[in-house]
């Protein structure tokens, strides 16, 4: 698959086949990611890449917490609600998911189920916990940046070869169970985690395609003429 192709034709994906993905598989798409660039190439990322009894366990221990109403415990600073733009855009897609799945806005029971879907990383096979190291929580945000690169990268990458996925920051809303089942060392951050695996084509917002930006709102061009 060409470059451009795969950037345009990606979407998130959160329906699954139960169809196990191969770790040779997922070492290749890895390998491929890590390609990314890194401030002064440190390659600050670790990957713990989860299946069976261990992910399961997190989907049941990130679910129950969050229906007892633990209040989320992330490694990394809460964004909050959005505002603005930002939260017009929030709204935005919620609304293209939610029609695509024929989901009422009045309907509390299949919204909730929903969002119990991505506290389940909409029960893909693979989750990809995404972590960096804690010795450079004190060097400013620079990490961050990395790991948003290979995680791209592992997108992109995952797409090519026909599997999906979602980069889902509900997956570790409920950091201490991931670290626990996933056995996260003591001396790693965790950033967010990507659900992986074969996209169910019957699961609906599996199809919806977000909007962008054009390029004139986006892009000022200086110097050109
Ligand atoms: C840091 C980050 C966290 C995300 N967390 C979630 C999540 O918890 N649940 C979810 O359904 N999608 C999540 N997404 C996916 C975004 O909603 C999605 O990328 C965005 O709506 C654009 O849609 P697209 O990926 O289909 O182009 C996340 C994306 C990023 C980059």
């Amino acid at each position: 698959m060409k470059l451009d192709e795969a950037m345009l034709e990606r979407r998130s994906i959160r329906g699954f086949t139960r169809e196990a993905v191969p770790r040779a598989l997922l070492e290749e798409i890895i390998e491929l990611a890590m390609r990314a660039p890194s401030s002064m190439n440190t390659q600050p990322w670790h990957l713990h890449v989860l299946t069976g009894e261990p992910l399961e366990r997190v989907r049941e221990g990130n679910s129950s917490r969050m229906l007892a109403g633990v209040p989320p415990q992330r490694e990394i600073s809460d964004h909050g609600a959005y505002d603005g733009p930002h939260r017009e855009r929030q709204v935005e897609i919620a609304k293209q998911l939610f029609g695509a799945m024929g989901i009422a806005r009045e309907d509390k029971e299949r919204r909730q189920d929903w969002v119990m879907r991505g506290f389940r990383q909409f029960d893909a096979p693979v989750s990809i916990v995404v972590c960096f190291d804690k010795s450079l929580t004190e060097k400013g945000t620079i990490a961050h940046f990395d790991l948003g690169a290979v995680t791209y990268g592992l997108v992109l990458a995952a797409w090519s070869r026909g599997l999906g996925t979602v980069i889902n920051g509900q997956g570790i809303m409920q950091s201490p169970v991931v670290r626990e089942h996933a056995q996260i060392p003591d001396d790693q951050v965790i950033l967010t985690c990507v659900a992986m695996g074969w996209p169910d084509d019957s699961f609906s917002a599996n199809a919806v395609r977000s909007t962008r930006r054009s390029v004139d709102e986006v892009a000022r061009f200086v110097g050109f003429d």
